[in-house]
């Protein structure tokens, strides 16, 4: 008998894993564990946890990979669990809470979502787009540091790929807490930036403009990309931006960015292009992932090649070229025609 059974139990069941990393974020288990393992009953008296079902969720994190066990009820950190360290310079910490909380209400709605074509999320906020974050300082403090998280482990691929020394001025379109800005800053000198968005990312954006030292060199500026953008600056960047939106939307924040740019501007776009055709990789899932995600969260979509070059065409932009960048991103640069 083939084992065809158990792999589907295995992803009935499979968003177990997704929880149990979430709690381990929530619970701070990582920090705790940082310096060394410690027994069942210390992480339990410094969580407040219940000692016998904190075991039962360390051995489950044995399995994955994210925890140790080290023998005597003691637990450590495995190589995976390292990344949920608040510390860590590629932490994933913060995105855990946001899929364990957020999405996961999200994802739950994705029945309502494939039937209607719509966000489940606004059933959930009862508000659609980014509005709940205005009403929910604790989610838009946790949203703009787990954008951070993904943001950081990606900026280094554009680094690579444009030459940011031939410009002087840098927007970021939707640019969240700016961490994309701020690495691009941090490497040129010669470069000042605006952190373009919306009022909810304004404390955020100004702490971590203020904690890398770039104050005299960066400023956030609250607005709304569906009225205007910004004029002027030498390069225009919209990372995760345009796959929030459905076509309609998305055509209209581009056409907002090519009326603020002259004619030597480049717009900078960083977006999962999903492949024509789909196999059962890890990467094409991830994918997906993504693109599902974008259904249950805003009723919006990842999207080909294809379907890029089009939006770009239709608001007066050719492309220059597509580069992907790593972390299944791909940078495509867009000059106006
Ligand atoms: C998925 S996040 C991407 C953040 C950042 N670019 C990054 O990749 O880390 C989308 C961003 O668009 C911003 N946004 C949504 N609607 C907006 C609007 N009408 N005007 C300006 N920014 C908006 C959100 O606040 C959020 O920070």
């Amino acid at each position: 008998m083939d084992n065809k059974h158990e792999r589907l139990l295995a992803m009935i069941g499979g968003s177990w894993v997704a929880q149990a990393v979430h709690v381990a974020a929530a619970l701070d288990l990582a920090d705790m564990l940082a310096d060394g393992p410690q027994t069942v009953d210390e992480i339990a008296g410094r969580t407040g946890a219940n000692a016998d079902a904190m075991r039962r969720l360390l051995r489950a994190l044995c399995t994955v990979e994210v925890c140790h066990d080290e023998g005597g009820d003691r637990f450590g950190l495995a190589a995976l669990g390292q990344l949920l360290r608040r510390d860590h310079p590629a932490s994933l910490h913060a995105w855990a809470i946001w899929w364990g909380t957020q999405l996961w209400r999200d994802w739950g709605g994705l029945l309502h979502s494939v039937t209607t074509g719509e966000a489940s999320r606004v059933q959930s906020t009862g508000t659609g787009g980014f509005g709940h974050l205005t009403a929910d300082e604790g989610a838009a403090a946790v949203f703009h540091r787990a954008m951070a998280e993904l943001t950081r482990l990606s900026a280094v691929g554009v680094l690579e790929h444009f030459d940011f020394a031939a410009v002087d001025s840098v927007i970021d379109v939707g640019g969240g807490s700016g961490e994309f800005l701020l690495m691009i800053l941090d490497a040129h000198p010669q470069l000042r930036g605006t952190v373009f968005d919306q009022p909810h990312a304004q404390p955020h954006a100004e702490q971590r403009i203020g904690q890398r030292g770039l104050a005299d060199r960066c400023s956030f500026l609250a607005g709304d990309f569906f009225h205007s953008v910004p004029a002027g600056a030498d390069a225009y960047l919209l990372k995760s931006v345009i796959h929030d939106w459905p076509d309609e939307k998305a055509g209209i924040i581009l056409q907002r960015c090519r009326a603020a740019m002259d004619d030597t501007a480049r717009l900078l776009l960083v977006e999962r292009v999903l492949p024509d055709q789909l196999d059962t990789s890890l990467e094409h899932r991830d994918a997906v992932r993504g693109d599902l995600t974008m259904l249950v969260a805003l009723g919006a979509r990842e999207r080909s090649a294809q379907c890029i070059g089009d939006l770009l065409q239709g608001a007066g932009f050719r492309v220059v070229r597509s580069q992907p960048i790593g972390m299944g991103l791909t940078l495509v640069e867009a000059a106006p025609v």
